[in-house]
């Protein structure tokens, strides 16, 4: 298993790479990612390139046998490049342009950038793609936002002449007779920034503009990394490559870019309060870009963060348990940033597994070190290592956008807030759960949720509805079945294409303030609870087939349904219609897990998470306590044996503080 992290030889003196070599090897260190940012010193002029300090690195972590993560070093420019040729650099929503400055802010579709970074990208291969230490190429760093300028403008104007063909079409697709926004001409098409029709991140006066700007930038970008993944190509056929990804990070869609990546990898910084469910949700997103593939943890601090307000330190234990279910989601490396502390600049206060003192006799490399150890004793176990989930939740990217563009019904409503209360229902079941795109094969599931799946696409209800035909359940809720691909309504009343699959027609939708309630009330008395409080979004709907399963209990439309299922075909389509407290929701998906007979790891204390990796036949069930308390796991592990200590499984499992348990079946 790769264990290491971002190293920077190269801000740091001869002497001090020698103690780095002999103190890496007592926390088992065997891999370390280097060139991420070195642009400058790989080529300190436009004609002169100088591989000499990469090549001392290289033949240093060579010699003492570390695999090698190889960046190839586009993610921050060199200050000449920007000075002789200024469209490298950015272009921004409020229409500045930017100097030589910061990092990943390249202008994507600058001709100057991409034949500098072919260049480099095309030495760095010739040079170092055969080496047999470099087991992985990490192409640029965080790929992120995005630019706005001419150029980007006149490539924006043939990626819509790409798509859409004619004027007229476009017209169409971003309904511009509204405020007389008619199109004459390709060059009428305007970058919706601050300048043009955009307004935020967050609204947009033409969304289909908006989105498709989206789209567009996310594509630039991934052309990029594809160039840079050609480039390397040419010279090394077989050797992995990947770029650190950030989780559900809105401006690029990531199913479309693990298409191109040989191996996901991200960057995991959870915050002091960040909830676990929401890291899982995070690593399970991350998983499921390459359905069925591992994932490389390519980033966490060992010990604490800088950019955040408050940047905590992790708890003793606490960088190992969060290591833990890392690998427990899907990862197969654990890799830091960064492995020793930098003396100056914004990321001095950025933990390490070295730090400022210099040396190993720290709390931070003594956990590092124990880590390491246990990891090196897994060997390749776990490595490969499959999760099987019944439960799929859908996330696109493109609905994403679309959903937040949106000027109304609330300002409330963020799609991956709303993602989490679902997923959350089923991290609280410890039930395993794959996050999948809407090309994903719908039938390998039980259970598929949608959370407002507000953009239907093309062919998307008629999957849906297969999948519901042939005997799945599906459930998603207000803000659904809305517009298209343009974000253009479905006319005919909501949720559109959904409307047969659901038996529902939803007539108006209500928006509470933050300070207003609803109630909903179940019909039948075999719930915990009858009734609960709602907020936020209230769809008034008509059934059309569909049962009502719960209803408001006030205001003008007191008795319409609030929640209903519908029998299709072989299956079932529930309809959640507001946005009730969390244990309604926890009642209503306790209830169709117990329906399909999908039984996780039970409802354990808080803060404790079990979930599984299977691997030819043998199933490890991973046990982690995320507190500083001991907890008590109710579950009976008499028959299974502990991999980390070989010690038996028990009927109780008493978990000291940031405990972790690996678990399989004897044989
Ligand atoms: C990101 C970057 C790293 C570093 C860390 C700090 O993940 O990729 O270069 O800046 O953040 O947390
Ligand atoms: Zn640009």
């Amino acid at each position: 298993m790769l264990y290491g992290g971002d190293y920077n030889p190269e801000q740091w003196p001869r002497e001090i790479w020698d103690e780095d070599m002999r103190i890496f090897k007592k926390a088992a260190i065997n891999t370390a990612t280097i060139n991420v940012f070195s642009w400058a010193n790989l080529q300190p002029s436009e004609n002169e390139y100088d591989f000499s300090e990469l090549d001392e690195i290289i033949e240093m972590l060579t010699n003492e046998n570390y695999d090698i993560v190889l960046g190839t070093s586009t993610a921050a420019l060199p200050a000449w490049m920007c000075r002789k040729y200024p469209d490298v650099t950015r272009v921004d929503f409020e229409g500045r342009k930017h100097h030589f400055s910061h990092r990943h802010n390249h202008c994507p579709n600058s001709s100057n950038f991409q034949l500098f970074a072919q260049k480099l990208v095309s030495k760095l291969a010739e040079r170092y793609g055969n080496h047999p230490n470099v087991k992985i190429w990490h192409i640029s760093n965080e790929y992120s936002g995005e630019c706005y300028c001419d150029n980007c403008a006149k490539a924006f104007r043939d990626w819509v002449r790409d798509k859409y063909k004619t004027i007229e079409a476009v017209n169409e697709a971003w309904n511009m007779t509204f405020w007389g926004h008619r199109l004459y001409d390709w060059e009428d098409i305007i970058p919706p920034n601050y300048l043009g029709d955009g307004i935020s991140d967050t609204a947009a006066a033409f969304a289909g503009l908006s989105i498709d700007y989206r789209r567009f930038n996310s594509d630039s970008l991934l052309a990029n990394f594809v160039m840079e993944k050609e480039e390397i190509r040419r010279y090394d056929e077989t050797t992995p490559v990947t770029t650190n990804l950030m989780g559900a990070y809105k401006p690029l869609d990531y199913f479309k870019w693990a298409k191109e990546m040989d191996i996901v990898s991200w960057d995991n910084y959870p915050s002091h309060n960040t909830p676990l469910s929401h890291t899982a949700m995070n690593h399970d997103l991350m998983r499921g870009l390459k359905y069925g593939q591992s994932f490389m943890l390519m980033e966490q601090t060992p010990s604490q963060q800088n950019w955040q307000p408050y940047n905590s330190l992790k708890r003793p234990g606490k960088m190992r348990v969060q290591s833990y279910q890392t690998i427990a989601h899907g990862a197969d490396t654990i890799q830091f940033f960064q492995m020793r502390r930098s003396k100056g600049a914004t990321e001095k206060f950025h933990g390490a597994v070295i730090e400022h003192v210099g040396h190993e006799e720290t709390r931070v490399f003594r956990e590092a070190a124990e880590l390491g150890k246990e990891l090196a004793q897994l060997e390749d176990t776990l490595i490969g290592a499959e999760t099987k989930a019944r439960v799929g939740i859908l996330f696109d990217w493109d609905n994403y956008w679309a959903l937040e563009y949106t000027s109304g019904p609330t300002v409330d409503l963020y799609y991956v807030d709303q993602i989490q209360r679902y997923y959350e229902t089923l991290y609280h079941n410890n039930v395993a759960v794959d996050i999948i795109p809407l090309d994903a094969d719908l039938e390998k599931y039980d259970l598929v949720l949608a959370p407002v799946l507000y953009m239907i696409k093309e062919g998307v209800a008629e999957k849906i509805e297969r999948f519901v035909e042939n005997g799945g359940t599906f459930l998603t809720t207000y803000m659904s079945g809305i517009v298209d691909q343009s974000d253009n309504v479905h006319l005919g009343g909501y949720p559109g294409p959904l409307r047969e699959l659901l038996g529902i027609w939803v007539e108006e939708v209500d928006a509470l303030a933050p300070e207003k309630r609803n109630t909903v009330e179940f019909v039948k008395d075999e719930w915990d609870k009858n009734s609960y409080e709602c907020r936020m979004l209230c769809d008034l709907l008509h059934l059309e087939g569909a049962e009502a399963v719960a209803h408001y209990s006030s205001d003008f439309y007191k008795g319409m349904p609030a929640v209903t299922k519908n029998a299709f075909g072989k299956g079932e389509a529930w309809y959640v219609a507001t946005l009730p407290e969390q244990e309604m929701l926890q009642e209503i998906i306790d209830h169709l897990l117990e329906t399909k007979g999908i039984v996780g790891f039970g409802v354990q204390p808080e803060g404790i998470e079990i979930t599984s990796r299977s691997k030819e036949d043998k199933e490890y069930i991973f046990v982690m306590n995320h507190t500083e308390e001991e907890k008590n796991v109710t579950y009976n592990f008499e028959d299974y044996q502990e991999l980390l200590s070989s010690a038996e499984g028990k009927e109780t499992l008493q978990l000291e503080p940031f405990g972790v348990r690996i678990y399989t079946k004897k044989a």
